[in-house]
């Protein structure tokens, strides 16, 4: 059975030594009867000739911004439009840098700006050039965006270093190339709410209570749904993070204006996720003016805000809700017990002991719905949200009511 049928898959390559594993990887997008051109940097040609992919490939090989040999003149514009998917194998740091700043001076580069298709990168670097602070910067620049990552893989490098940075060996690559093709359209057309991050609630004109939450999880699970061909709104806390490219986002101060956004919007749902980290109380009294620090003590009164999840499941019963629970103990039991108090229809719990999961790139998740239960295993947050919205359409299409505005 062949996994990629008729798929244009724009491969291009960049210049790492991994580059020489390019030709099994074309073999094998082949072997899945995908249709393969390729496109060179110049320094890929250094490691692997563009003759040993062409007759891989099937395709001559695309190396030139001007190439006078393009029906139009304009390589660019005509592979960007041909291709359903760009995948980048070896990905080196020089071209996640160059791709986030949107460089534009050779053919690879200028077709990923000129593309509407899906980019994937598959980094392959020197451990610590992967380490390094702006690599991971660019990474989660391009994340934001919606490129995808595969891998890198941890293990011994050409350069006789041990660690992460080793490009994802071919078949792991076709293998993961085909189930993210396979989800690509699974919640076309299905309406995705999500809040995600904060809130804030004022103390005085000047202060305001808060937690961790950087809703770095709540934007990769929008991301993420985006991709599987959802139309996403985000219901969101001030956080330091883009809108995810495709979501429509409007920022909440407070649990009492989050519930108003998100309840306003869930009239329009189909799917609801609640990632937020929702104040569970709030100031009975703001003060109207800055409160001076005269007295020795300051004691706040504070009231229990509304729960957010569980309105909104009381108001709209047929919407197909999935909560989040961050636990320092005892997360199955928790996890199975806020599941049946707030009538929900999924749950994603992981462990907050030790410092986990908050502002952490990574985390970990206890998957859990009335009949069946699901462990994803600590990985990046991009990587698990995309994991989480495959389990979250299974469960979603399974139960799947004809879809009505819930006025
Ligand atoms: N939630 C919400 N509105 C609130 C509080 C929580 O929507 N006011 C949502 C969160 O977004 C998350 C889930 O509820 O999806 C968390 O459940 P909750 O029982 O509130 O967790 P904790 O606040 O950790 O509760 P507990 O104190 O019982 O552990």
């Amino acid at each position: 059975m062949s996994f990629l049928p008729g798929k244009n898959i724009l491969l291009g390559i960049s210049g790492g030594i991994a580059a020489y594993k390019s030709a099994e990887l074309v073999r094998l997008l082949v072997k899945q009867s995908a249709n393969v051109r390729v496109c060179m940097t110049a320094s890929a040609q250094a490691f692997i000739t563009p003759l040993t992919l062409q007759a891989l490939s099937g395709n001559p090989v695309h190396t030139e911004l001007l190439d006078p040999q393009a029906e139009m003149g304009m390589g660019h514009i005509e592979l960007a439009r041909w291709a359903d998917v760009i995948l980048i194998a070896p990905a080196t740091a020089n071209t996640l840098a160059r791709l986030t700043w949107g460089m534009a001076d050779d053919l690879l580069s200028t077709v990923c700006l000129a593309s509407t298709a899906r980019l994937i990168v598959a980094p392959a670097m020197n451990q610590q050039m992967w380490k390094h602070a702006a690599t991971q910067h660019n990474l989660q620049t391009l994340q934001h965006r919606g490129v995808t990552v595969f891998g890198p893989a941890e293990g011994v490098q050409a350069c006789g270093d041990t660690g992460l940075g080793r490009m994802l060996e071919p078949a792991d690559i076709v293998r993961e190339l085909a189930s993210c093709c396979a989800t690509d359209q699974l919640l076309q057309g299905v309406r995705v709410l999500i809040t995600a991050g904060p809130t804030r609630e004022a103390i005085d004109p000047v202060r305001f209570l808060t937690n961790r939450s950087s809703g770095k999880m709540g934007y990769a699970v929008a991301s993420a749904a985006v991709s599987m061909g959802a139309d996403v709104m985000l219901v969101s806390g001030h956080v330091a993070l883009d809108c995810p490219a495709g979501v429509s986002r409007v920022i909440t101060e407070s649990a009492a204006d989050m519930l108003n956004a998100t309840l306003d919007a869930a009239k329009q749902a189909d799917v609801f996720i609640a990632t937020a980290a929702v104040a569970d109380y709030t100031p009975v009294n703001v003060a109207d003016r800055k409160i001076k620090k005269n007295a020795a003590t300051l004691h706040l009164e504070m009231q229990r805000t509304t729960d957010i999840l569980a309105t909104i499941k009381q108001t709209y019963p047929n919407l197909f809700t999935v909560g989040f629970a961050a636990e320092t103990h005892d997360l199955m039991t928790y996890a199975r017990s806020k599941l049946e108090r707030k009538n929900l229809d999924m749950i994603a719990a992981n462990s907050v002991a030790d410092g986990k999961a908050f502002d952490q790139p990574t985390n970990a998740l206890e998957v859990v719905w009335k009949d069946g239960h699901t462990s994803l295993p600590e990985m990046d947050k991009h990587a698990l949200a995309t994991a989480l919205m495959q389990l979250v359409a299974a469960q979603y299409l399974q139960r799947k009511q004809p879809t009505h505005d819930h006025d």
